[in-house]
């Protein structure tokens, strides 16, 4: 089964005019648009005094377990920056904590889950993946406030993480640098990591569908670690699986799977069916855009978020330089290449945003 895309299956959730043609959403189908649309990952995030004063006493689950809060932070970060697209607040292992993993988040030190999947068994005893996507309805909640709170013609992307990243999440425990475990586990316990890997895409298939009917007008799929695998290893045990993800997502929304580290794996991504690629700063956007473009897939990136803590003319030139870059793309969406950083000014996430705008416009890509 391969999904229908974007540029086919046309306005199939019966979306407002205002936010069909919004910028975000036309660039995801390729279509001109005045403006380069930008938003930034992680854009509502611990480098915000907004976030942080909400967050304030309490831990980063329990911020995302309370859904009035999460469309608080949500809609400043949008209207602070002036993106022109919000994104759920939320964190991509809940689905891990669904489905009867506990998660933790140490203090500065990221995620941890003390008791990881090591033993076969373990995956056998996962939760039911409807049951996981029923007891996430808190994620629903704060994307139905956060839609609720924006204007007309600003589109609400929700999101997940792809089976990949998450079952390596799984695995590891926690964060690493060389997925070690992971690996281990995909070629030794072969049948097992391929019961994972359905286990959570039913899950996640089920989740994202929640949250289009929740007003996810657009589902970004964070595979951020896939650029580890091989090209073989890819083929074999990840994309069967991505690409079921893909075309079990509704008609209607554009899909955007976003890597980092995956100038290796562009056209294999791209066979697994979403609308727009994601890319990261080591990726040519050039060569990136082009590819995607002769599958009539847009391109998302890719200005690496150092660049957000480097005087102001750097950053603001650099950005007009990935505009440039991304003329042979169809369809651009400015983001950037990885989330940004924690110490980075939100006065230049804003500069940037602004940039990107003026320059856009001025040039008239449309
Ligand atoms: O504004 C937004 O982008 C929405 C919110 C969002 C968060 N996490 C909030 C968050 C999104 C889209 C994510 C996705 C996510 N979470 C990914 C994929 C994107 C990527 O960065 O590659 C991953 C790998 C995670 C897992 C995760 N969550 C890590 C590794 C960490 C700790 C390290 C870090 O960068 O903070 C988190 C915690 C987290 N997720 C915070 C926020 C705001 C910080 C929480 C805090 O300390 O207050």
């Amino acid at each position: 089964m391969k999904r229908q895309g974007i540029r086919a299956s046309g306005n199939a959730l019966g979306l407002a005019p205002a936010l069909w043609e919004s910028p975000f959403l036309r660039a995801c189908r390729g279509e001109p648009t005045p403006v380069t649309p930008v938003w930034l990952m992680r854009q509502a995030g611990r480098y915000m005094e907004h976030y942080r004063g909400v967050r304030a006493g309490g831990s980063f689950l329990d911020l995302c377990k309370s859904p009035a809060r999460c469309a608080e932070v949500a809609l400043f970060a949008r209207t602070f920056l002036d993106v022109d697209a919000a994104i759920l607040f939320s964190d991509i292992l809940v689905v891990l904590e669904a489905l009867g993993l506990p998660l933790e988040f140490t203090e500065g030190g990221g995620p941890h889950l003390p008791q990881p999947i090591r033993a076969t068994a373990q995956v056998e005893a996962l939760g039911n993946p409807a049951q996981a996507a029923a007891d996430l309805d808190y994620v629903y909640q704060a994307l139905r406030f956060t839609v609720a709170g924006l204007p007309p013609h600003i589109p609400c992307i929700g999101f997940c993480g792809a089976p990949f990243t998450l079952a390596a999440y799984a695995i590891e425990g926690g964060g690493t640098r060389q997925f070690a475990q992971s690996k281990a586990f995909m070629y030794r316990e072969s049948a097992a990591w391929h019961r994972l890997m359905e286990v959570l895409v039913s899950a996640l298939a089920l989740y994202v569908n929640h949250q289009i009917a929740a007003g996810a007008s657009c589902i970004q799929i964070f595979d951020s670690w896939v650029g580890e695998l091989t090209r073989e290893d890819f083929r074999e045990f990840v994309a069967p699986h991505l690409s079921r993800l893909i075309a079990h997502i509704g008609a209607g929304v554009p899909v955007i799977l976003f890597g980092t580290g995956t100038g290796h794996l562009l056209d294999e991504l791209i066979a697994c069916g979403p609308d727009v690629l994601g890319i990261d700063s080591t990726t040519d956007l050039a060569v990136a855009g082009a590819l995607a473009a002769r599958h009539g897939v847009a391109v998302q990136g890719n200005l690496d978020p150092c660049l957000l803590l480097a005087p102001r003319p750097r950053l603001l030139a650099a950005a007009d330089r990935v505009l440039a870059t991304a003329h042979s793309a169809s369809g651009h969406v400015f983001n950037l290449g990885h989330g940004v950083l924690k110490q980075t000014d939100p006065e230049q996430a804003r500069a940037l945003v602004e940039r990107v705008h003026a320059t856009s416009t001025a040039s008239g890509r449309a």
